[in-house]
């Protein structure tokens, strides 16, 4: 098997006294869905803010496609290609999905020598990549985000991760959580088309449903150590669960 596109290795971490990991590996591939499953508190966000630059580790290696990363912060990371979707979406929620989808990064164009926003572009491209990269398509693009539902909201949120063409991985993290029944099929199979476009998946999630229905591995997380990683195909959610609360052990 080829070295995988993500490779975290021996991956520690601490707050003050709290040890949140201990010597964690994780290997993600391109075009795959991971999914990473473990109780509360059991260091599934810190790794992936590892992964996504928010958090430095206290010790451990973070490859990509072989190549050793230090980020220092979350844009480091996206500039290689690791971008993350959070529950808390982060979407400036009275601006329209194009403003949302350029915050920072407006298009512009050139009139009578001064650049001014171009808005036109702006809102092609939103559509474009909302129903080029992820199938959907939104009824008015005219209005604040805060109007839209959730998974619509989270449609917004992933379209502006994958926007960056050089997108390789993309995290996210609990991303059903707030989300209906309707509204988290339409999430699953967003994700299921950023997986067929080569993407490297890793989805955080409580919902064992969820994650038996798009992930390819699951990665088990349990007080701050990884207690294996399952091919779905070959597991249940009964021995998932099992290794979630360690049923194996005694205590
Ligand atoms: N910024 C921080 N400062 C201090 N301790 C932290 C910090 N972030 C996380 N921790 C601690 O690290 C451990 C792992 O937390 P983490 O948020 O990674 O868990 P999690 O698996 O994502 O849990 P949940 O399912 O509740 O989201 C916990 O004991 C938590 O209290
Ligand atoms: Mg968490």
């Amino acid at each position: 098997m080829p070295d995988a596109l993500i490779q975290m290795r021996e991956i520690s971490k601490r707050f003050g006294g709290v040890t949140a990991l201990q010597n964690v590996d994780l290997d993600a591939n391109a075009g795959e869905v991971l999914a990473i499953v473990g109780d509360n508190g059991a260091g599934k966000s810190t790794l992936i803010k590892i992964l996504t630059g928010v958090y430095q580790p206290t010790s451990g290696t973070v490859r990509l496609g072989g190549q050793a990363q230090h980020f220092a912060s979350h844009a480091d990371a996206i500039k290689v290609g690791i971008d993350a979707v959070y529950q808390t979406l982060a979407l400036a929620d009275h601006l329209d999905p194009p403003a949302n989808l350029f915050l920072g990064n407006e298009l512009t164009r050139r009139v009578c020598g001064i650049d001014v926003l171009d808005n036109k572009r702006m809102r092609e491209e939103t559509e474009r990549v909302l129903m080029d990269r992820l199938g959907v398509r939104l009824k008015s693009l005219d209005a604040p985000t805060e109007s839209l539902s959730g998974g619509q909201r989270q449609a917004v949120a992933i379209a502006r991760a994958v926007y960056h063409d050089d997108l390789r991985v993309l995290v996210m993290d609990e991303p059903t959580a707030a989300l209906g029944p309707q509204e988290t099929a339409r999430t699953l199979k967003l994700i299921k088309t950023l997986k067929a476009q080569g993407l490297a998946v890793i989805l955080i999630s409580h919902s064992l449903d969820d994650v038996f229905e798009v992930a390819d591995r699951i990665h088990v997380q349990r007080r701050g150590q990884c207690v294996g990683v399952v091919n779905t195909a070959d597991s249940s959610t009964q021995e998932v669960l099992g290794m979630i609360v360690g049923a194996k052990e005694d205590t």
